[in-house]
């Protein structure tokens, strides 16, 4: 399901703040040469990611699922200069091209990249975040919840991609749709949380730990 028409969609890019030419840049070489590349966030998603670090001023974030580094490198530009994002993804490949963007950004000695399965990394971490930024395995979702809630600060943000997952959600079936559809309904009944599900791009849930 197209559930935003297209034009609007162009119509919301064009009015919304230009991305860096890097960013740019690493957007059409993964739209050009990269299978999966409609996985990148892209510029709506990118400026709204760079923007809720700003508002939260956020000193710690975490991102599950790099992919070639669009989203980490719109989080990172957000962070003050002492601040840290610890992004994870399983691919060598794209990490290998996300590490050379972000050498190339003002903003790339603020990431350090994790390779490995994601829920392995957050087991293994004592840190805490301000904000987590949660867009791999769409199947582990309600995984991925679990031990991200006891890892955020209080106030902290989580930001669910694919929330609404083209559309999926309404009569969902396969594993990955359930597993999305199974988090929104956690997420909702929460009392740790509050939260909204924006309809931007394939929907972003908001979510605040109290
Ligand atoms: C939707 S893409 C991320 C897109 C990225 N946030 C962006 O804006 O460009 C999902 C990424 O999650 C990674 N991934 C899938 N399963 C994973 C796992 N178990 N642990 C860590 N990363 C995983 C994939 O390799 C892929 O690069």
């Amino acid at each position: 399901m197209n559930f935003i028409d297209k034009e609007i969609e162009e119509y919301a890019k064009l009015y919304t703040s230009n991305e860096p030419e890097l960013l740019k840049e690493l957007a059409e070489f993964t739209e050009t040469n990269m299978p999966m590349a409609q996985m990148l966030t892209g510029k709506i998603e990118g400026r709204l990611l760079k923007m809720l670090v700003a508002l939260t001023g956020a000193k710690s974030i975490l991102e599950i699922g790099m992919f070639t580094g669009y989203s980490a490198l719109s989080l990172a530009e957000a962070l003050p200069e002492d601040g840290r994002l610890l992004t994870c993804d399983i691919d060598e490949e794209v990490a290998k091209l996300a590490q050379e963007y972000f050498a190339r950004s003002l903003h790339g000695s603020k990431i350090t990249v994790q390779l490995g399965p994601a829920l392995e990394t957050l087991s293994k971490t004592n840190q805490t975040f301000d904000l987590v930024f949660l867009d791999a395995d769409k199947e582990n979702y309600v995984e991925y919840y679990q031990s991200i809630i006891p890892k955020l600060n209080s106030n902290g943000l989580l930001v669910i991609d694919n929330c609404l997952w083209s559309g999926k959600v309404l009569e969902p079936q396969a594993e990955t749709d359930v597993a999305i559809h199974k988090l929104n309904q956690l997420i909702v009944t929460d009392p740790r949380v509050e939260n909204v599900v924006l309809t931007v791009r394939d929907g972003v849930n908001l979510v605040r730990k109290l």
